[in-house]
């Protein structure tokens, strides 16, 4: 089977990005993005479909088995993991670009330091460390399931990296932790719920069916409002009534 990849290049930073497509002709049925990526930059001399010599294309991959989420990127226009995006299912020409939510670094290689620097300003790696219970819920299990990958994000109309909200990267490890966590540091943890999650959020679940993970994000999302917003809520119309 034969494809053409377009790739939309950048060498650094700095200059401007430029397509360039290279034939890749997969042995294996199951063939994805990630084995034609690996397979042109073993090449012994990278040449372009004009013959012109290329550099090796730079994206990022870790585990190959959709666990890391580090291959993220845009293939056909969507969001999704380079290797668990089978050739056979793209098409004869397939566009490969990177993450547009961030900012690139090269070819198809992004800076999404924006997703932690949130999950820090939440302090869910603190609270992570510290007060969670031992036997972890459903929706606490399935809430750990996320990649971090970012392909919601690049789909999601309200996250802008930089900006205040973390959109469904941050609100998974957040539900995460509303769930499992008692005692001391759930209010604060419940309030940048609240901050960083539920007053930017449209509700638009245009993330619903982007997620590589499988996560049912609108369940999960749906779980921590009820604990962060509405619960809360309640309880202060209850107070109102008592006074
Ligand atoms: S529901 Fe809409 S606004 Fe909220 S995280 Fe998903 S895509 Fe973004
Ligand atoms: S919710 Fe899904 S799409 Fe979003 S960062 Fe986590 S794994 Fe990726
Ligand atoms: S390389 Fe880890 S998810 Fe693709």
């Amino acid at each position: 089977m034969k494809t053409e990849l377009r790739i939309l290049r950048r060498r650094s930073r700095e200059e401007e990005p430029f397509w360039q497509s290279f034939i890749y002709e997969a042995e294996d049925a199951n063939a994805a993005v990630s084995t034609a990526l690996n397979a042109l930059n073993s090449r012994e001399e990278l040449t372009d479909t004009e013959g012109r010599r290329a550099d090796p294309i730079r994206w990022e991959c870790s585990c190959l088995q959709k666990k890391c989420g580090a291959c993220a990127m845009v293939i056909n226009g969507r969001p999704a993991l380079a290797c668990d995006s089978k050739l056979s299912g793209l098409g004869p020409v397939v566009t490969l670009g990177p993450l547009r939510k961030f900012p690139v670094i090269a070819d198809l290689i992004t800076d999404r330091s924006a997703m932690r620097e949130v999950l820090r300003e939440m302090k869910i790696f603190l609270r992570a460390q510290t007060e969670v219970s031992e036997s972890m819920t459903d929706i606490a299990y399935e809430a750990s399931g996320c990649l971090q990958c970012g392909c919601c994000l690049e789909i999601c109309p309200n996250f802008c990296t930089g900006g205040k909200f973390g959109g469904m990267a941050a609100a998974l490890p957040a539900g995460r932790l509303i769930e499992e966590m008692d005692g001391e540091g759930r209010e604060e943890l419940l309030k940048e719920y609240r901050k960083r999650v539920y007053e930017g959020c449209g509700k638009s679940l245009a993330c619903r069916d982007i997620c590589p993970a499988g996560l049912d994000v609108e369940k999960l999302m749906v779980n921590s409002n009820a604990a962060a917003v509405w619960k809360a809520l309640d309880f202060l119309r209850k107070k109102r009534h008592e006074v």
